[in-house]
């Protein structure tokens, strides 16, 4: 059964930067296969890491329902969708990634998110590690009949909006169908040392901090050129960070143990 990793935060702190760079490291560190899962509607993590992404769950979801008769004949309607999801699987050398895109619009969605559902939840088995990068309301994750994350890991830039924005993901988590392993927190674009009044909200909020990634310009540079952060040097700043935090999560992330499955 994989181990599932998910990233959650308000937009722009850095979830999909860190998403990018926690697949880096899984790769790097003989942890494949790993399925990138990008479930933020407004979703880039597939630039990040330089795939170009042509078609997503969220089109085959709405190409079917505009065109419910265009199941070839005599084919299963589970087997067609099944067959035009796996079409969206892009396969990489090091890891796939699988892009969720836009959320439902109106009518009866059902019985295609069942499907789907169930499809994407069977295909994660095959994978050692999950890597979902959400957004802020974690639509997808709730969604999950499997229900479980192994580490939770909520992201915040140096403000305090960012933080309360992670307060109230936290908060909101005892309301999803989800177990959760592990919360952590992690403060990007950090400076050396965090301010009172920071780490003041943070205790009040209760998430430990495993990780403060500093400012990189290396990011913005490689973001500019639309380079893939997997060709990142090691030496740089946001790379080393991550590769600290996952050697201190990962063990523990290996050892949580799954309560279904
Ligand atoms: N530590 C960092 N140093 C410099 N730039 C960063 C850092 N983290 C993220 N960025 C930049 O900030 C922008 C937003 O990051 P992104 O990961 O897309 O946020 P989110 O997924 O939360 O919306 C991107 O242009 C990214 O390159
Ligand atoms: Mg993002």
């Amino acid at each position: 059964m994989s181990k599932v990793i998910a990233l959650a935060g308000k937009g722009g702190v850095g979830k999909t930067t860190v998403a990018a760079l926690l697949v880096r490291h899984l790769t790097k560190n003989g942890a494949s296969p790993v399925l990138a899962v990008d479930a933020d509607p407004n979703s880039n993590l597939g630039e990040t890491l330089g795939i170009k992404v042509d078609k997503t769950v969220g089109d085959v979801r709405e190409d079917f329902m505009k065109n419910p008769q265009g199941i070839p004949s005599g084919m299963d309607k589970i087997v067609y969708l099944e067959m035009l999801i796996n079409q969206v699987i892009i396969e990489q050398e090091a890891f796939d990634l699988l892009v969720m895109g836009r959320q439902e619009g109106q009518g009866c969605y059902c019985m295609v998110n069942n499907i789907l559902n169930r499809f994407t939840e069977e295909l994660e088995k095959n994978y050692k590690y999950l890597m979902v990068d959400n957004e802020a309301g974690m639509e997808h994750l709730s969604r999950r009949t499997s229900g479980k994350v192994d580490m939770l890991l909520l992201v915040t830039d140096y403000a305090l909006r960012g933080l309360r924005a992670v307060g109230r993901i936290n908060s909101m988590l005892s309301d999803l169908k989800l177990t959760v392993g592990q919360v952590g927190l992690i403060v990007n674009r950090a400076p050396e040392t965090l301010g009172k009044a920071f780490l003041d909200e943070c205790e009040k909020i209760g998430i430990p901090i495993v990780c403060t990634i500093p400012d990189d310009t290396a990011l913005l540079d490689f973001d500019m050129e639309g380079r893939s952060l997997m060709d990142l040097p090691d030496d740089s700043l946001a790379v080393k960070a991550v590769d600290g935090l996952m050697d201190t999560v990962l063990p523990a992330v290996k050892q949580t143990r799954r309560i279904h499955g």
